[in-house]
């Protein structure tokens, strides 16, 4: 369920006519719609209502400070990967003990930032970094609590870009080392052992992955037991699959009844870490038609949107639906949709059925809201877009778009230039 809807052909968001939004910020701009990231929120959490559990979001997917308060103000802890993303979730208000720290290159700062602000657990991805954590910890006084990130070696059946508890990539520690890991770990006194983690892979349609992966972790944990070191957090990542195209994934209450069958006992914490679930479908990138053209026989319409704001067709060959903002009688053409960078990788849209569209016509690429903006770039020097969250008939800026003097700050002209 979202809320881009159509009245008397005109597509809304909630209450909010889109080209009334674009009217006043400008083309392109991601809007987001706080009922729908509310219900997606309430919805994933809500189905694990009945086991002790904490909705860890994966701020990676959208790390907008808005979006991170709202989730925030209704009990969610953020799942991070880099300092960046840590002070981002402070300074949004969200509880440092709700935020667990996942990703295989925490550096150094990383590790002494998120320990003194106290987060809940570091998922460990390798021996390396296990060692580092300890001292950073001994050298503060503090214990940082861990978890091992398992790489279960379970196929989640999605693109291989996305997928990463196969044995062959790069997260994580295979069990038979975690093991030998969780039991050096006991040894070390700036840590302690608290939980168990995995992350096996992103936009899944299937929860036979998610139960396989969850199998290995209880045997994990069976045999940790044995070694009398016990487990309170059981970490199963996030991954779950939205509808971009014709895709069927698993409704969020469907996900968490076959965990919770195959999690059976429920003295652990399970910690989830969802994104694109929560906020793929909350929102969409409207881009302006620049021009029409056709090229032996090709027809492009260039929007001016291009791949540094929304990567994922260009990285990952990905399907976004487009839709028009205002529907357009008549003939429908194949056509791509292409933005202004120099690179043939531009685009949004591929050999898709579309309106004769016309310059000044607004498009809008849906399910734009996980992996859009916080996946953008200045590439081409073109400043990053702004962001809107429309609430009911209101709509409010939640960043700005960057100007030109935003694409220079921090640059400067060596002195020794004028030497030649
Ligand atoms: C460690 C970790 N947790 C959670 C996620 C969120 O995945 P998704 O957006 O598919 O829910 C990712 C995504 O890559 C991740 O790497």
């Amino acid at each position: 369920m979202h809320h881009f809807h159509y009245k008397q052909n005109e597509l809304c968001c909630e209450d909010v006519p889109v080209s009334a939004i674009a009217a006043k910020v400008g083309t392109p701009v991601y809007v987001y719609s706080h009922a729908t990231l509310k219900q997606h929120f309430d919805a994933f959490d809500g189905a694990f209502g009945d086991v002790k559990h904490l909705t860890c979001y994966s701020m990676k997917s959208n790390s907008n400070k808005a979006l991170l308060a709202l989730f925030a103000g209704r009990g969610g802890g953020v799942d991070i990967v880099s300092g960046g993303e840590l002070y981002r979730a402070l300074n949004a208000g969200v509880d440092p003990s709700k935020i667990v720290f996942s990703g295989v290159g925490k550096s150094l700062s990383d590790l002494e930032y998120a320990l003194s602000s106290n987060i809940l657990m570091f998922n460990v991805e390798s021996p390396q970094e296990l060692l580092k954590l300890n001292r950073v910890a001994r050298e503060k006084g503090r214990k940082a609590r861990i978890s091992i990130r398992v790489n279960p070696d379970v196929d989640p059946k999605t693109h291989p870009y996305i997928s990463t508890g196969l044995k062959e990539n790069k997260f994580g520690i295979g069990v038979e080392e975690a093991i030998r890991q969780y039991e050096k770990a006991t040894t070390l006194n700036g840590v302690e052992v608290v939980g168990v983690s995995c992350h096996i892979g992103s936009q899944l349609t299937q929860t036979s992955p998610f139960v396989d992966a969850l199998k290995k972790l209880k045997e994990l944990i069976a045999q940790l037991a044995k070694m009398n070191i016990s487990i309170r957090y059981l970490d199963l990542g996030g991954g779950l699959g939205i509808t971009y195209d014709d895709e069927v994934p698993p409704h969020p209450k469907q996900y968490a009844q076959d965990i919770k069958t195959e999690l059976a006992s429920s003295e652990w914490t399970l910690i989830l870490e969802p994104g694109r679930v929560i906020v793929g479908n909350a929102g969409i990138l409207v881009t302006k038609v620049l021009y029409a053209k056709t090229s032996h026989e090709k027809n492009f319409f260039v929007v001016d949107a291009a791949m540094n704001d929304l990567m994922r067709p260009s990285l990952y060959g990905a399907y976004h639906a487009i839709q028009p903002v205002k529907k357009i009688p008549g003939e429908r053409l194949k056509a791509d949709i292409v933005g202004p960078i120099c690179e043939s990788g531009d685009f949004l849209a591929k050999d898709r059925l579309v309106e004769t569209l016309a310059p000044e016509d607004l498009i809008a690429v849906m399910s734009a809201g996980a992996y859009g903006f916080s996946m953008s770039s200045t590439y081409n020097s073109r400043p990053r877009v702004c962001e809107v969250m429309v609430r009911e008939d209101r709509f409010e800026i939640i960043r700005t778009r960057e100007t030109f003097a935003d694409l220079v700050r921090g640059e400067s002209i060596p002195g020794f230039l004028g030497e030649d």
